[in-house]
């Protein structure tokens, strides 16, 4: 009774991996997590929705051989993600699907923006397919778009392109404070999307700014994000702990695919406890002020909470 944290599936959302292939593909990386073929997404979306956790985020798994320096494969309507959205909404249409809003899955410089000749990141030239990005994937029925990009000046640009659409009530989950972090390692093994040359400090945060992220919560709250993101969580407690005091919005915390990957290689061999760990894990980013939890241990920790528990 006395506890000052809660926990449950409620606050989950599973980011997703998916490809066009057929079958689902093992994730070496990411032990214990594939890209998952369409049927597999919809089992796995009707397991989720099973144990109470009622959001997912997808992420594509582009064939090498679609990606290209202006990464129109992300425009294409019958594209993978806008299917894979389709394909959960048709089927799910209370399942809140998630889709993430960045180049890098399509680009074959490997950047979240278009890359110039001389290897610069073009903010303000990205901006404009971001938005067309946001807008298609609100078409095939995403009912939240999360800018990951980081450039500045995307959530007006896309909050103006859905409204003017009429998809009103799409909402804008903005990657708020995304730092330029070791720990996406095995997320881009699995969609081998790393960077070709140089790396994401020009767009991404510094590890060692903590204001900063207070000038971007801002800068997304007035451009009209709905919910604010740190990411990654676990490094970053006294982040989510800042936002949380500094906004009104809903606060989401990324755990992301190294963290997964440190606490997942470490249970492998025994030297952690699966269920202890990884809760001590979630509560400590929920006790620092996250509302949603992305985290790749939604399905299982749900499980171990039971969906009455919030
Ligand atoms: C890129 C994106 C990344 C992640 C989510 N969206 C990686 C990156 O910025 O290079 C990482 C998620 C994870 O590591 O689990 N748009």
């Amino acid at each position: 009774m006395a506890a000052e944290t809660d926990l449950g599936p409620a606050r989950f959302v599973q980011p997703l991996f998916v490809h066009a292939g057929s079958g689902d593909r093992p994730i070496d990386a990411l032990p214990g997590r594939s890209r998952l073929d369409l049927d597999g997404l919809v089992r796995t979306a009707e397991r989720l929705l099973a144990v109470g956790v009622g959001a997912v985020a997808l992420f594509p798994a582009v064939d090498e051989s679609l990606k290209t320096r202006d990464a129109a494969e992300c425009l294409r309507p019958d594209g993978l993600v806008p299917r894979a959205v389709q394909a959960l909404k048709e089927r799910f249409p209370e399942l809140v699907v998630v889709t993430d809003v960045a180049l890098d899955p399509y680009s074959s410089d490997g950047h979240d923006g278009l890359v110039a000749d001389d290897g610069r990141v073009l903010n303000d030239e990205t901006l404009e397919i971001l938005a067309a990005q946001a807008l298609m994937h609100a078409r095939a029925g995403a009912d939240v778009v999360a800018p990951s990009d980081m450039m500045d000046g995307r959530v007006a640009a896309i909050r103006d392109e859905l409204d003017g659409a009429g998809f009103t009530d799409v909402s804008i989950l903005a990657y708020t404070a995304k730092y330029a972090s070791a720990y996406y390692g095995p997320f881009r093994a699995a969609l081998d999307s790393a960077p070709r040359a140089g790396d994401k400090k020009t767009y991404q945060m510094d590890p060692r700014n903590r204001r900063e992220a207070l000038i971007e919560a801002r800068l997304d709250e007035a451009e009209g994000a709905d919910v604010l993101m740190v990411k990654p969580a676990g490094a970053y407690l006294d982040v989510i702990a800042e936002l949380r005091a500094a906004t009104s919005l809903p606060i989401a915390a990324y755990q992301v695919s190294g963290e997964y990957a440190m606490l997942a290689a470490a249970i492998g061999r025994g030297w952690l406890d699966e269920r202890a760990a990884v809760t001590e894990s979630l509560i400590a980013i929920r006790r620092a002020g996250a509302d949603l939890i992305l985290t790749y241990w939604a399905e299982k920790a749900a499980g171990w909470f039971g969906p009455a528990a919030g």
